[in-house]
């Protein structure tokens, strides 16, 4: 459940889930910065939270010091029937070498530029598709009506799944990724997403396809299959990292599109810049924030970290870290110095950010051609998640 205390001291009792938090995490980063630059809180076990460019980079390549055995920026606390995939995890992401090591290997080729380039055109077209559905009627949630409808189609042509059933998948990754406090949400989506992934696998056993999922299951790694549970994990980690990633990027670079016409007509003016600024717009509203286990206790920036320990890897404070980029809280579509983390950084840096930077592009390409002009209908109305939704079903 979410924590009702509100949060007086953000340097030794940070809450994430708060809703102060979710609407300005920056000037919250900023303090933290100046005062506390590795923040702790004990609500959901025992956390610490870098706020620093260079020590959230530190800890993402100090592999043996921090694990990401555990991943979950909130733990999942599931109790049953999760059993299948959460026995391996989601490698390559929830694995320490040598699992992430062979299963990120078995997974790259999928992601590699001459592959993604194919899912341009399909991309395009979907992109297409959807504006043709709502151009006319002059207002729409660019959110959900848009945004959120790209990744989800992309990935199930790639693992080979029903495009048809995006919806599904969509909301399953939803109850995954947004109750973060709720177990047994989270566990409708896991137990979702297994079982067809597992009724997949068995249609594929006699009949193998020439999708990823096939791929998969038919690999062999130093002459042994690699075994089904792998599979699973596997698959529903390139649903749940491809989706929910892709489609707050794309949300977010309309949200600034649409409050900033400045940026939104330069670019419309000058497309040669899409690339800058797509970047900018992944360092600036960065929506990816996992975690990683302290694996032994150790002194880490003068903090007193103990074994067990989970560690915030808040990419999206290190992009926003005035240390490492000039004018860190301004949005600069031309920026050209642009080392952001957004993807990550070391061994587990983002499989898909190939994939990711065309159907961002995409997007806002498709969008802008077709829309050059356009703001908020109601600014009131946009809200930032950080975790949480109204479950529909209830
Ligand atoms: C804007 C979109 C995306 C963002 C911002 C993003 C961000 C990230 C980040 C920060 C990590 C590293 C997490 C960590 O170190 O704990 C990561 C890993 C990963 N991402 Fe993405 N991602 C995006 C899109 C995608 C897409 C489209 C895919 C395709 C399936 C994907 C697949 C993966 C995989 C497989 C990993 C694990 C890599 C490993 O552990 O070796 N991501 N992503």
């Amino acid at each position: 459940m979410t924590d009702p205390r509100p949060v007086e001291r953000w340097d030794t009792d940070f809450d994430v889930l708060s809703p102060t938090y979710i609407e300005d995490p920056f000037s919250i980063w900023d303090e933290l910065r100046r005062t506390c630059p590795v923040a702790h809180s004990d609500r959901r076990g025992s956390t610490w939270l870098p706020t620093r460019y260079r020590d959230v980079v530190d800890v993402a390549h100090n592999v043996e010091g921090f694990s990401s055995s555990d991943i979950t920026v909130i733990p999942l606390n599931l109790e049953r029937g999760d059993q299948r995939v959460l026995q391996n995890g989601l490698p390559p992401l929830s694995a320490d070498p040598p699992l992430h090591t062979w299963t990120r290997r078995i997974l790259l080729p999928w992601f590699s530029h001459q592959r993604v380039d194919s899912y341009e055109l399909f991309t395009r077209k979907l992109c297409g598709e959807l504006l043709d559905g709502f151009i006319a009627d002059g207002t729409v949630d660019a959110g959900t009506e848009y945004a959120r409808q790209i990744p989800v189609r992309v990935i199930a042509d790639i693992l080979g799944v029903p495009v048809s059933m995006s919806h599904t998948f969509t909301g399953w990754v939803q109850d995954i990724l947004e109750f973060t406090d709720e177990p047994a949400i989270r566990r409708r989506g896991i137990e979702g997403l297994v079982g067809l992934f597992s009724k997949e696998v068995e249609r594929r056993k006699p009949q193998p396809g020439d999708d990823l999922l096939s791929d998969l299951l038919h690999t062999e790694v130093d002459g042994v299959a690699v075994e089904e549970g792998v599979v699973l994990g596997i698959a529903a980690l390139v649903l749940i990292a491809g989706i929910d990633t892709t489609w707050s990027a794309i949300g977010s670079s309309l949200w600034h599109l649409a409050t900033h016409p400045e940026d939104r007509d330069r670019l419309v003016a000058d497309p040669g810049i899409m690339p800058t600024a797509i970047e900018e717009f992944l360092r600036a509203y960065s929506p990816v924030t996992t975690a990683r286990v302290v694996t032994e206790d150790v002194e880490f920036a003068r903090c007193p970290m103990k074994a067990g320990d989970k560690v915030l890897m808040s990419f999206p404070a290190a992009n926003r870290d005035p240390e490492a980029f000039e004018d860190a809280d301004r949005v600069i579509i031309d920026r050209d110095l642009n080392r952001h983390v957004a993807f990550g950084s070391g061994i587990h840096r983002c499989a898909g950010s190939n994939l990711a930077r065309i159907q961002i592009r995409v997007a806002l390409e498709e969008w802008l051609q077709r829309i050059p002009t356009f703001r908020l209908a109601d600014a009131g109305e946009v809200t930032w998640s950080g975790g949480r939704r109204e479950d529909p079903t209830t």
